[in-house]
């Protein structure tokens, strides 16, 4: 059945389904699906005038963003303030009317910040709340605002503000992570565990080595978000609803107000791009995988069976019913945020896909998964830093690890190269050198040289030296290396970075 919007019907709860101005409805109960009173235009909308109805409620909530946008009242505010003053030095209104709109929406950013407002989904955006509450703070003259501007370039000016910041305060959270892993490391250098491959012990290496891995890829996640900032930091304000304005307006004013370092030279151009939030959804995305990773290792380590780091009480949790437990909860949950900021990524993606130029309501679309990835950042950044900084490390159980496994092999076959063999026949006798002590559940260092010697007469006396972890991770002396003098350099060129703001 088919009923007009606007009458009682009778209807089975929770099983409406919009369609058009009309609704599907199976017939249980009775529930009113919008006022019949509400007939006539609603004029308190900014826009009313061309409507001969009021909005039905349902398509009201359903089109607003006020609920989520209302985070972008600070931008929008100062997206505002700077075309005011733009269309006052331009004569494009009165600089007495500039005045007193500044002086108004200063007084609602007031009201804002000490949350004072009540925003209101009958204005559905932060724009026409904000619109609406200047006119009712000073009058008619506020109306003037909107003036040579559309909420499309004005959406569009608040999200590059709104980014701006943001990827600001991410580059700093993220440097706090690189001061804890720079600390960690200096106290590490000479801590040696086993480096792994396909998570099979392969080489020994320096804990601040391991350590210092992430600290680049912190550092490449910085270069990311500082790179990007040239295309976040431009101005679509001036560019109208798609295709300019007749009022003689000056963009690179308004953007220089703003600090932008240019304009969108394009009016269509600078209010349908949203690849500036794509490529802050994209390096968001990569900086997680970054997170996840580290938090995956962390989780590993911290188990009964590796034992190579315990997290600080405060970082960790109990279990409900197994009171020996210590859960590494903030590194699981670090990971597994990772999975709604690629989400994000491809519903951005999807959203925009196929749109016609210019603007579309689709992309409304564009700010809670923003929202959302700005908020999972920050709240992963900031528990990382100090969660790293009061990791305890275990060098005890790393030093043992390294003791009972084979991960000094490849320096047996170094050692016969530099007596002159080849490293493919080297390679080959080492494989048997490590199947025999497999077999006699022996290590490297337990066997005798008369063992030794059976593989090949080149053996003497100095494996033994050779085959000492510590020799081992300190042989390795190429540039970006394990060796310890190598890792000295690279943590000072870590610190250089950082210093330098890198
Ligand atoms: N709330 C809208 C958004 O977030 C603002 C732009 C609306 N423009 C329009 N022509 N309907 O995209």
């Amino acid at each position: 059945m088919m009923y007009n919007a606007g009458v009682w019907v009778k209807a089975k709860a929770g099983r409406i389904v919009a369609h058009s101005s009309f609704y599907h409805l199976s017939d249980l109960e009775y529930v009113q699906i919008r006022e019949p009173a509400e007939e006539e235009a609603d004029m308190t909308k900014l826009w009313g005038g061309r409507f001969t109805k009021a909005t039905n409620k349902l398509v009201e909530e359903y089109t607003a963003s006020i609920s989520f946008d209302q985070q972008l009242a600070e931008e929008d505010i100062e997206g505002s303030l700077a075309h005011v003053q733009m269309l006052g030095e331009c004569g494009v209104i009165a600089p007495e009317e500039a005045e007193q709109i500044k002086q108004g929406l200063l007084k609602i950013k007031e009201k804002v910040e000490k949350g004072e407002i009540q925003f209101s989904v009958e204005h559905e955006d932060i724009h026409m709340n904000i619109e609406k509450l200047l006119i009712d703070e000073i009058g008619p003259v506020g109306g003037k605002l909107h003036t040579g501007r559309s909420r499309n370039d004005q959406v569009a000016t608040d999200m590059h503000l709104y980014l701006r910041k943001k990827i600001s305060f991410l580059i700093q959270l993220l440097e706090d992570i690189q001061q804890a892993i720079i600390k960690q490391a200096d106290a590490h250098v000479e801590t040696i565990l086993p480096g792994y491959t396909h998570l099979q012990r392969a080489q020994p290496i320096s804990f601040a080595h391991h350590l210092l891995a992430y600290f680049w890829m912190f550092e490449r996640d910085k270069g990311r978000f500082k790179d990007s900032l040239k295309r976040v930091n431009l101005s679509p304000l001036g560019a109208g609803a798609l295709a300019g304005t007749t009022f003689p307006i000056d963009r690179r004013r308004s953007a220089e107000l703003l600090g932008f370092d240019d304009i969108y030279p394009n009016s269509l151009d600078a209010v349908s791009d949203r690849d500036f939030i794509l490529e802050f959804l994209s390096n968001a995305s990569v900086l997680m995988m970054h997170i996840s990773r580290l938090s995956e290792e962390l989780v590993i380590w911290s188990s009964q069976e590796f034992q190579f780091i315990e997290l600080d009480d405060a970082f960790c949790t109990g279990s409900s019913i197994m009171p020996q437990k210590k859960n590494p909860d903030v590194p699981e949950l670090l990971r597994a945020k990772t999975g709604r900021v690629y989400g994000h990524l491809i519903g951005l993606l999807t959203v925009l896909k196929g749109l016609p130029l210019a603007y579309n309501k689709d992309m409304q679309e564009d700010k809670e998964g923003m929202l959302d990835t700005v908020a999972t950042l920050e709240g992963a950044l900031q528990l990382l830093a100090p969660m790293l900084e009061t990791m305890q490390v275990n060098t005890g159980k790393m030093r043992q690890a390294v003791q009972e496994d084979y991960s000094n092999a490849t320096d047996i076959a170094d050692y016969l190269v530099n007596k002159g063999l080849p490293f493919r026949e080297a390679h080959a006798i080492i494989g048997q050198v490590v199947l025999y002590a497999i077999q006699h559940k022996k290590f490297l260092l337990d066997l005798s040289l008369d063992e030794y010697q059976r593989f090949s007469p080149l053996f003497a006396e100095d494996i033994y030296e050779t085959l000492q972890p510590k020799q081992v991770v300190s042989a390795r002396q190429s540039e970006g290396g394990t060796g310890f003098t190598q890792v000295k350099k690279q943590l000072e060129l870590a610190k250089a970075v950082l210093g330098g703001k890198g």
